[in-house]
């Protein structure tokens, strides 16, 4: 039984406050998770409660500590750490509110998942494990999508587009993917240097996007890949997420880059040109929160040639998921869990998706932290990617190193090769 909760302040990847959740069970053991922060948050996600004012940029966390520990760690002392299901949900009850306003986002998503922390303790059970356990799922090594190039709202919107990732399905192994990626990730740093246009890294550790046009960004993208000695569409893959939401409203959109407007259908033609041009497996977010209409006929349209994740689109809600099923929106879900705010709700999207035969991708946020639970989580409901960032920084390595770890728990034959991307032009 939980004896006690404790909410502390810790600092993120990009140097802001954040929560972190300890929990003390009366045996002694420890269940301990820190929550992350995005950038680029969707309108409907659980909302990250944040002080405001001057100090510390507005960005101080003392008001969701302050109820996290005078509202929520009173509550479950006592109580049994082995039902997920029904933490949650006391959870929920002490805040209603749609969006989490009340106690906050972030104060709840590293309550529920120190919750899962400390059962896999309890069980002596390493947290894969237990999360297989639980959900009934039989565990394996997710394919990663891994950041070369930064933009949109982590690179201070130097190009439109937030991320150019590749993803190795031809690999043989996890550790495969690692190899071949570090061989892209620096072959593209060299491309820029010789070129002039190296200047460090943006938010999620990929190179800053020093490039004129959104299309020399995959331009270059495809020449590392060449140059990593790797013959692009074959091994190795594209991944964009546009996150359009960033820079569209009621189905316009505005290139700041080009200083050119979009209607939603242009962008789709736009899409389709690169879809057409480049060996683009993946697109997260083609289209904004706010246009269902485009997404629909751009999941019509291109479907069945390549995975379209919705991550703002869906916002790790299983309602949405559900609904975007119904309409046509969509045909994967990126898993975020403080998008939901606890574990089960994540769960619950997970299952929806699953349901309908939808992939999904567990997914870091840019703010991150030492923390690597989303690793473990991936494993355990073998969801069959992961999306951390890019091949630097800490706070991203130790999500693929713990992948590695992990790895050698499972056995490398727990990484099946391109499975996750059937349906697509991979395949
Ligand atoms: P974030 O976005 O900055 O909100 O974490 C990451 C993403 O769009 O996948
Ligand atoms: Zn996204």
């Amino acid at each position: 039984a939980i004896e006690n909760i404790k909410g502390r302040r810790v600092w993120d990847s990009r140097g802001n406050p954040t929560i972190e959740v300890e929990i003390t069970l009366e045996n002694g053991k420890l269940g301990r998770a820190i929550a992350p922060a995005g950038a680029s948050r969707g309108t409907r996600e659980a909302i990250d409660l944040r002080d405001g004012g001057k100090h510390l940029r507005g960005m101080d966390v003392q008001k969701a500590l302050h109820h996290l520990n005078h509202q929520i760690a009173p509550e479950f002392v006592g109580k049994n750490i082995e039902d997920q299901a029904d933490l949650d949900q006391l959870l929920l009850q002490l805040d209603p509110s749609p969006l989490k306003s009340k106690l906050g986002g972030n104060a709840m998503v590293a309550t529920s998942l120190a919750f899962l922390h400390a059962s896999a303790a309890n069980l002596d059970q390493p947290l894969w494990q237990r999360v297989s356990k639980l959900y009934g799922r039989t565990p394996s090594l997710p394919l990663p999508e891994i950041q070369i190039f930064g933009g949109g709202a982590h690179a201070g919107r130097r190009v439109d587009i937030q991320d150019f990732m590749v993803m190795v399905p031809g690999a043989k192994s996890f550790d495969e993917v690692m190899e071949i990626t570090n061989e892209i990730y620096f072959a593209a740093g060299d491309l820029m240097k010789a070129k002039g246009q190296l200047a460090g890294v943006a938010d999620e550790g990929g190179w800053w996007p020093n490039f004129d046009s959104n299309e020399e960004a995959l331009e270059t993208l495809v020449r590392a890949i060449e140059k990593a000695g790797e013959k692009p569409g074959d091994r190795v893959v594209i991944s964009l997420d546009v996150a359009a939401s960033e820079f569209g409203k009621d189905g316009q959109y505005k290139l700041a880059l080009e200083d050119r407007d979009l209607s939603s259908a242009q962008l789709i033609e736009l899409l389709g040109q690169w879809i057409a041009d480049y060996p683009i497996a993946s697109i997260e977010d083609p289209l904004g929160e706010d246009d269902p209409e485009g997404m629909i006929e751009f999941t019509k349209r291109f479907g069945d040639r390549v995975q379209i994740i919705g991550d703002d689109f869906l916002v790790t809600n299983a309602k949405l998921v559900k609904d975007a099923q119904q309409m046509g929106a969509c045909n994967a879900v990126l898993i975020k869990v403080n998008q939901a705010g606890t574990v089960s709700e994540a769960i619950a999207a997970f299952e929806a998706a699953s349901q309908q035969g939808w992939q999904s991708i567990v997914s870091a946020r840019s703010g991150e932290t030492e923390d690597v639970s989303i690793s473990r989580l991936a494993v355990g409901l073998g969801a069959g990617q992961l999306k951390v960032g890019s091949f630097t920084r800490s706070e991203r390595m130790a999500k693929w190193n713990e992948v590695l770890r992990i790895q050698d728990q499972l056995g490398a034959g727990a990484f099946v090769q391109g499975a996750p991307l059937h349906n697509t032009f991979w395949a």
